[in-house]
């Protein structure tokens, strides 16, 4: 059971400086089978940094296992937010709120659209967000999904029900434009070469199978000495594309800016390089105290933008060893908090 001991962030415990494998959720970790339950991330240094008060409104823009969910429920009378985009995540959810008299609300729904999800409910400002980013246990163990690289299924790799899958993009997209989303957004070194094996191997047969597509992969992508699955950085790479996590990603930060009372907290929870730049260069931008101005200027009104993020913490909080141990997954993990200040957000945004 997670335990809410010390309200202030500033107790918490202090930053272990691990190294971070860069490795996708998808990585070296091998369950084959349906899993148990996702076991959360950080759910102790997460729930610390929300700090959930009666009476509050907490959002958990990404349910999955519904792990901070139970968490801050547990922790204060407050009312939570529940936004996922998988049906079957929503599906979880709703049978929470069944036993939660009304204090569990659950939306499906990506979260780069979260201030129309919650607008249209009525909901104008709110207490506390926390993103987890990336896929679920869910996700990851049921070959269906086709997330795994580790079991044949079908290349999807939506999260949600609705748009192109792996296999669509796979099977369409121009070599050169495979390449690029190979090397974005998987960071693989090889992404020239294995967009021309997809091509190749598309010609014979539409590539459909996460089996198919991993055995392309790793034939023109050597294996590395750490052990990492030579598919991995294409799967990846995909599978942000799929979803369009970045996009969402952006979109999601920017809306809890929008949506964050004065004092609120934002908790984001990332897994990769890329994600965690995001989130990085969102929080420093939103956080910077603006230069003043020269005073060798003529003085005209410009619109002065005020920092509506306090950095909590300036470096990111990883998890404990313990956590790592007992859930490997969790080994990429940081966290960044932040606090909403009661600066309005500019109405254009650089
Ligand atoms: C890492 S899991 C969250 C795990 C959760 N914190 C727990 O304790 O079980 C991420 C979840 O977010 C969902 N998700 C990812 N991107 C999303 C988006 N843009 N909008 C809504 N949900 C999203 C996924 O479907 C998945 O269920």
């Amino acid at each position: 059971m997670i335990t809410h001991s010390s309200p202030a962030w500033e107790a918490g415990p202090p930053i272990l400086a691990l190294p971070l494998t860069g490795a996708s959720e998808a990585g070296p970790v091998v369950p084959t089978v349906q899993s148990a339950a996702h076991v959360p991330v950080m759910a102790a240094e997460v729930l610390t940094a929300l700090n959930p008060r009666d009476g509050g409104v907490y959002v958990d823009a990404t349910f999955g296992g519904g792990g901070y969910t139970r968490a801050v429920l547990a922790a204060a009378g407050c009312r939570v937010w529940a936004i996922d985009r998988d049906p079957r995540a929503v599906g979880l959810a709703q049978e929470l709120a069944a036993s939660h008299d009304g204090r569990l609300q659950v939306v499906e729904g990506r979260f780069g659209d979260l201030e129309a999800l919650l607008g249209e409910r009525g909901v104008g400002t709110v207490d506390g967000i926390a993103f987890d980013l990336g896929v679920s246990s869910a996700h990851l163990d049921d070959a269906s999904r086709g997330f795994s690289f580790r079991a044949d299924g079908p290349l999807d790799m939506r999260m949600g029900s609705d748009g192109e899958s792996a296999a669509d993009l796979v099977n369409r997209l121009p070599e050169s434009e495979l390449a690029r989303i190979i090397f974005e957004l998987g960071e693989e070194r090889r992404a020239r070469r294995v967009a021309a094996a997809l091509v190749a191997a598309r010609l014979e047969a539409p590539v459909e199978r996460t089996g198919r597509l991993a055995a392309v992969v790793r034939a023109v992508v050597p294996s590395s000495r750490d052990g990492i699955d030579p598919a991995t950085r294409t799967f990846q790479a995909l599978r942000m594309a799929v979803n369009d996590e970045l996009g969402e990603l952006r979109r999601g930060l920017a809306a809890a800016e929008r949506l964050l009372a004065p004092g609120g907290r934002l908790a984001v929870v990332a897994f990769h390089s890329l994600e965690d730049r995001v989130v990085k260069e969102f929080l420093r931008q939103r956080a910077e105290v603006p230069p003043s101005p020269s005073r060798h200027l003529p003085l005209t009104p410009v619109a002065i933008k005020a920092p509506t993020f306090r950095l909590l913490e300036r470096r990111p909080r990883v998890p404990q060893h313990a956590e790592i141990e007992a859930n490997p997954r969790s080994r990429s993990a940081k966290l960044r908090v932040a606090e909403r200040t009661t600066a309005p957000v500019p109405s254009i945004r650089s």
